[in-house]
């Protein structure tokens, strides 16, 4: 299969910002489509054959249009909280969403589907409804091969890398917080993946037969416990907190009240989706021949980094008198 050009939703983001820049290296047209072109553009308009267009993704004709012409969709659009409680914000991200993206696959004739989920996804497992329905979606897309779409999923662990979500906001919060750091589901495993190798495996089966119908599931080489992680955020940053491990019913209380905080740093659904380790059973990384690279190895550069760049400031605000 040939690949010139390619649609993704949500690759304003994170994820979406590395797979982008692999990508344009291989001369792939990209046609990105975000909320708000204007937010974004700094970040994406200087790769050379990236077309950033401002659209409605839940608007099924808008997307039909943005998808002719384009030989595969990459669709990485996933929201961690939704702004009531009761699951319909998770299901229009993530179940109503792939519905529309298949059926302007099927419509257009786009012939390949790379669909983002995460690891622990199961709509028949859990309470959480992030996992239900990243669950129920990804069935959804494997169903639609069967109707002549060459899909494959991606199922990851936390992903960490510069401007991630996961060491930065810890980052944050600790600098936040003077001395003592409650910390809840101190106990919840994960195996942090980097960002550049969820990003090198969409690009290694963007083509591969191999990898049609195939679910990846993608971890680092490492399990921690979340204190190890939050204590090992401070020891990179340079100070020093002490740690308090919240036990089950504090964790839980904690983030029935954090639902409620604008921004939801934690909330009830976050809590439920950390009752399940998220830990690969087998790292397909090693199938993709992909080596997963150490948290130590990247971590340190972009918080300490931050650190730097945050003294600097410090520095010439204090100089100018601000
Ligand atoms: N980061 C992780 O640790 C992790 C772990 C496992 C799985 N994943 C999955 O990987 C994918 C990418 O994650 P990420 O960290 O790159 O996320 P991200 O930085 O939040 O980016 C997601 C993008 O999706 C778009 N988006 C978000 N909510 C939307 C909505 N309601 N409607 C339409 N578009 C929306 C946004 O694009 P615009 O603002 O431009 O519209 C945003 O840039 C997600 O599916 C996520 O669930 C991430």
């Amino acid at each position: 299969m040939i690949i010139r050009q390619i649609c993704i939703l949500g690759g304003t983001g994170f994820v979406g910002r590395t797979l982008a820049n692999r990508l344009t290296q291989k001369g792939i047209k990209l046609r990105i489509l975000t909320r708000n072109r204007e937010y974004h553009k700094e970040n994406l308009i200087l790769l050379p054959t990236v077309d950033l267009i401002e659209t409605d993704i839940h608007e099924p004709e808008a997307l039909r249009a943005q998808f002719a012409g384009c030989d595969a969709v990459i669709n990485l659009v996933g929201i961690l909280n939704e702004r009531g409680r009761d699951g319909s914000g998770f299901h229009r991200a993530h179940v109503e969403l792939a519905e529309k993206v298949i059926d302007a696959c099927l419509k257009n004739r786009v012939k390949r589907l790379q669909h983002m989920s995460a690891l622990n996804a199961d709509p028949d497992k859990g309470t959480s409804y992030y996992l239900k329905s990243k669950g129920e979606a990804e069935n959804l897309v494997h169903q639609a091969g069967q109707e002549g779409l060459y899909v494959s999923s991606y199922r990851p662990s936390v992903i960490f890398g510069p401007d991630d979500s996961f060491f930065n906001r810890f980052a944050r919060l600790l600098k936040m917080t003077p001395l003592v750091f409650p910390l809840a589901c101190p106990k919840s495993r994960f195996a942090p993946v980097y960002v550049g190798n969820v990003a090198d495996a969409f690009v290694k089966t963007l083509t591969d037969p191999k990898s049609y119908g195939q679910r990846y599931n993608l971890c680092g080489p490492e399990i921690y416990t979340l204190q190890e992680l939050v204590s090992y955020t401070s020891e990179c940053l340079g100070i020093k907190r002490f740690i308090i491990p919240l036990g089950d019913l504090v964790s839980r209380i904690q983030a029935a009240l954090f639902d409620f905080v604008p921004g939801k740093p934690f909330s009830t659904d976050n809590y439920l989706s950390a009752q399940l380790d998220s830990v690969c059973e087998t790292n397909d990384l090693a199938r993709l021949g992909i080596t997963p690279m150490t948290i130590r190895a990247i971590v340190p550069q972009y918080l300490a980094n931050k650190i730097q760049r945050a003294r600097y400031y410090q520095f010439r605000s204090h100089l100018s008198g601000r």
